[in-house]
C-alpha cells in the first residue's frame, strides 16, 4: 500500500495587518520590513476565533476536495505552535469535535514550522503500514497568540493561518508520496523559543511579567541556519531519490522571509515561476505556510494531478525536512 496526496485546502483569516498598521505599533517601517523579508501583510484572526477553528474551515475544503465522506477519515493529526490549549484537549481532537468525527485518533505534534512535513511523513507511514486509510493533516497557527506586539523584531514576521491535506490508501505507485525527510537538533532550541508556560518556566506572575509567555527570536543566527539546512535537505532528497531538479514541477518551501526563498532558489537554479511564494501576503505562519501555499497554487491552477511537488522547511527545535510528492487529486 502506498499514501497518496488526495486534496488540499486552506483558511485564510479575513482581517489584514498591513506593514502601515505596525508602524503605528513598533519602531518600524515598511521599506525596512519589505527589504528584509519581503512581507506587506498579514492574516490574524478574530478574538474569538481559535486554532481549531481555522484548521476546522481548511480542513472542510480538503475533505470535500478528496471526495470522500467524513466519516472515511481514520485518523487527525494538527501540527501547531499555538494549539487551542496549552497541554489538552488537543487541537486535532478539537478539529475532530468540530467536524462531528468522535471516534478516531486525533492527537497534536509540535515540530514548528516543519509542522506540515513531519505530519506527511507520520502520515505516509500509518499508512504504509496498513494501519490506516485516510489521515486528515493540518497544519493550524494562531500565532498572533503568541507574538508580543512590542517586540519588533518578531511581530512583523508573523500570521495566522491554517492548511489541510487528506492522505489516502492507494496501489498504484504512480501516486505515491515518493519519499519524506525530517530531522531534529535541539541544540539550537534556545535561538527560537517560547520559554515560558511550559514545565520551565510555569505560568506565574513574574514569568508571566516577563513577557515569556511570547516566542523570542535572534533572526539573523536562524536566518543563516535556515538557508543552510534549506539547500541542503533539497539535495539530500533529491540525490536519494535520483530525481533531478529540473524534473520539479513546483518548489514550495516554508515562507519565512523572501530572502531565504529567493537564496534558496537561485542557489538549486529553481526558476521563479516553479517556486511558491506567499510571503508577501500572508508572512510566516509556520506549519500552516506550506499547505497554505500548495492551496494558492493548486486554485490558481499551478498544481495539476500527477505533478511533482518539492517541499522544503526549516524551524523551531531546530527542525528541517523535506518531501517529494506527486499531486494526487483532481485538478482545481
Ligand atoms: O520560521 C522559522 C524560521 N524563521 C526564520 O527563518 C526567520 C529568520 N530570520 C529572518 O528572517 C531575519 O533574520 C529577520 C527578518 C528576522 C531580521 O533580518 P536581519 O537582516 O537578520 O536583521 P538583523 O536582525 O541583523 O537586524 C538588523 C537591524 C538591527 O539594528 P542594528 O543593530 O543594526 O542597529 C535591528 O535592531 O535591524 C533592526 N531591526 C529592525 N528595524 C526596523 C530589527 N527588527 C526591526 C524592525 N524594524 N522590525
Amino acid at each position: 500500500m502506498y499514501a497518496a496526496l488526495r486534496s488540499i485546502g486552506s483558511y485564510i483569516p479575513e482581517n489584514i495587518l498591513t506593514n502601515q498598521d505596525l508602524e503605528k505599533m513598533v519602531d518600524t517601517s515598511d521599506e525596512w520590513i519589505v527589504k528584509r523579508t519581503g512581507i506587506k501583510e498579514r492574516r490574524i484572526a478574530n478574538d474569538d476565533e481559535v486554532t481549531s477553528d481555522l484548521g476546522y474551515k481548511a480542513a472542510l475544503k480538503a475533505i470535500d476536495r478528496a471526495d470522500i465522506n467524513i466519516n472515511e477519515i481514520d485518523m487527525v493529526i494538527c501540527a501547531t505552535l499555538s494549539p487551542d490549549y496549552l497541554t489538552m484537549p488537543s487541537t486535532a481532537a478539537m478539529i475532530s469535535k468540530k467536524l462531528g468525527i468522535t471516534n478516531v485518533m486525533a492527537f497534536d505534534i509540535s515540530a514548528a514550522c516543519t509542522g506540515f512535513v513531519y505530519l506527511l511523513s507520520l502520515a505516509k507511514s500509518f499508512i504504509e503500514s496498513g494501519a490506516k486509510k485516510n489521515i486528515l493533516i493540518i497544519g493550524a497557527e494562531k500565532i498572533s497568540s503568541v507574538v508580543d506586539y512590542e517586540d519588533r523584531t518578531t511581530c512583523i514576521l508573523f500570521g495566522d493561518g491554517a492548511g489541510a491535506a487528506v492522505i489516502g490508501a492507494t496501489e498504484d505507485k504512480n501516486e505515491a508520496i515518493i519519499d519524506v525527510l525530517a530531522s531534529a537538533d535541539g541544540n539550537y532550541g534556545d535561538l527560537l523559543i517560547t520559554p515560558g508556560c511550559g514545565s520551565k518556566n510555569p505560568i506565574r506572575e513574574d514569568n508571566v511579567k516577563d513577557k515569556l509567555q511570547y516566542m523570542k527570536m535572534s533572526g539573523n543566527e536562524v536566518f543563516k541556519v535556515a538557508v543552510k539546512t534549506l539547500t541542503n535537505d533539497v539535495i539530500e532528497i533529491l540525490e536519494k531519490n535520483k530525481i533531478d531538479a529540473s524534473e520539479v514541477d513546483m518548489f514550495i518551501p516554508h515562507q519565512a522571509n523572501y530572502r531565504i526563498v529567493e537564496a534558496v532558489r537561485t542557489k538549486l537554479n529553481f526558476p521563479l515561476e516553479k517556486t511558491a511564494l506567499t510571503v508577501s501576503k500572508y508572512g510566516n505562519t509556520s506549519s500552516a505556510s506550506i499547505p497554505m501555499a500548495m492551496n494558492d497554487l493548486y486554485e490558481e491552477g499551478k498544481i495539476k494531478k500527477g505533478d511533482l511537488m518539492l517541499l522544503d522547511a526549516f524551524g523551531g527545535g531546530f527542525t528541517w525536512g523535506s518531501a517529494l510528492i506527486r499531486f494526487a487529486g483532481k485538478n482545481f
